[in-house]
């Protein structure tokens, strides 16, 4: 019996899927390896379904024999313990990411005499097309709550943006574009105090209370599918906290980040021109772990945020505040800094790195903003948020209109700067 090998995600299985098994099994003994949750993370979205729910299918596909899992995007290490005759695949990875793949695969093959048979791409379904309706059915908040950690086990560096209407959610959900020639995009939202309160018109001092900040969250969730982080501000009185864990739990929120200050709560970006106070190591600890205790599940994360740099209280506190609050049951450690260079906060991820008992890094680089994503992810850092870029970049763009306006007498000379009306007519879809 020959030996046949064919990688699939198996994610939305389709007509198309059980052809290349239908044609593969004609070959000889079928072993799929099963694209990790990793490996498809490194050059696409997340498969809606977990590894084990995938393996489970197609172990039970009629002409399947074996289902081994293949860590990478690469053939080549599950190809070199194998050594089939034959690799079988659609021919639709010709151009585009899995070019150089494809091209690795008839190379070892070629190594003992192996074949690549390649099947027509079956016509009239397409993974991307199941993508789109499994978007439009939308989620359910257990699926949305579980989301960040799946992506957190899968991918080395989670990218997430602020969000403060429904229509920035919709930006974060379906914005993509191509960095080396793959795919990227956003894999969740904050919902940003400040950009939550910017937008009703209000200081960021906790003044929009959690009532309000929900209905902002809604209006998100409603029209998206990816994970939310939400800005927990002090997470406020302690009592009180643990209901907003189970709201925001129940609500399917993946984690809630709260920062260690105390009292009239300001934004940190005015780091100590204004008067601030950080909270005892104490005090912290014991919101952190009750919030922890009021959980339904371990899905929900509670993540402490250090104001320590912010508050020049210097990094040495920062150190002790981590392990303190890692020690309180904290799920992740964001830390804060406003400084224009990201020394501090590499500094910090530093010393971190040292740490026996550690929990996910968070970084915000609002004014550090020359840091990539690489250095970050180097760093240690699990999660990065652009904590307030999409209010930055409306207001300035309407305020020139607004000014336009009143400078012309008419709106004309603003049209160049804006959508057109057809655009915005059917920029949301089913207005018609
Ligand atoms: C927010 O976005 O509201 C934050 C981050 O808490 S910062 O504005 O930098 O404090
Ligand atoms: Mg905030």
């Amino acid at each position: 019996m020959k030996k046949v090998y064919v990688g699939m995600s198996a994610d939305l299985l389709h007509p198309g899927h059980l052809n290349i098994i239908n044609e593969a099994r004609k070959l000889g003994e079928v072993t799929v390896g099963l694209l990790t949750d990793k490996a498809i993370a490194s050059y696409k979205r997340l498969p809606a379904l977990t590894f084990e729910q995938r393996e489970l299918i197609i172990k039970n596909i009629k002409g399947v024999e074996n289902v081994i899992p293949q860590e990478t995007l690469d053939y080549v290490p599950n190809l070199e313990k194998l050594k089939p005759d034959f690799v079988v695949h659609g021919d639709d990875w010709k151009d585009g990411v899995q070019k150089q793949t494809r091209q690795r695969v008839i190379e070892t093959l070629r190594k003992w005499g192996g074949e690549l048979v390649e099947i027509g791409y079956t016509k009239g379904i397409s993974s991307t097309q199941l993508n789109q309706s499994i978007k439009e059915i939308g989620t359910t908040p257990d699926i949305r709550m579980k989301k960040l950690k799946r992506l957190m086990d899968a991918k080395p560096l989670i990218r997430i943006l602020e969000a403060h209407n429904g229509l920035t959610g919709l930006i974060i959900e379906n914005v993509v574009s191509k960095r080396n020639n793959v795919n990227v995009e956003f894999d969740g939202m904050w919902l940003s105090s400040l950009t939550d309160s910017s937008a009703k018109g209000k200081p960021d001092t906790e003044a929009v209370d959690l009532t309000a900040r929900l209905h902002t969250l809604n209006d998100i969730m409603e029209v998206t599918t990816k994970p939310v982080i939400y800005d927990g501000d002090t997470g406020g009185r302690t009592e009180h906290f643990i209901f907003t864990v189970r709201t925001l739990e129940r609500l399917g929120v993946s984690a809630v980040i709260i920062e260690d200050k105390t009292g009239s709560k300001k934004n940190s970006l005015f780091g100590t021109d204004v008067e601030q106070t950080q909270e005892s190591i104490g005090n912290f600890c014991f919101k952190i772990s009750s919030g922890k205790k009021a959980r339904v599940t371990d899905d929900f994360m509670i993540i402490a945020r250090i104001e320590s740099l912010i508050l020049k209280a210097g990094l040495q506190d920062a150190l002790k505040r981590a392990e303190a609050y890692i020690e309180a049951g904290a799920d992740g450690i964001m830390i804060h800094s406003k400084e224009k260079s990201p020394d501090e906060v590499l500094e910090f991820c530093n010393e971190y790195k040292k740490f026996e008992k550690k929990v996910p890094l968070v970084a915000v680089p609002s004014s550090y903003s020359s840091i990539t994503e690489t250095e970050l992810e180097n760093a240690g850092v699990s999660i990065v948020i652009y904590a307030n870029h999409l209010i930055r970049s409306a207001y300035p763009a309407m305020m020139e209109t607004a000014r336009s306006i009143l400078e012309n007498g008419r709106s004309f000379e603003a049209d160049k700067n804006m959508m057109s009306i057809n655009e915005i007519l059917n920029l949301i879809p089913g207005g018609k």
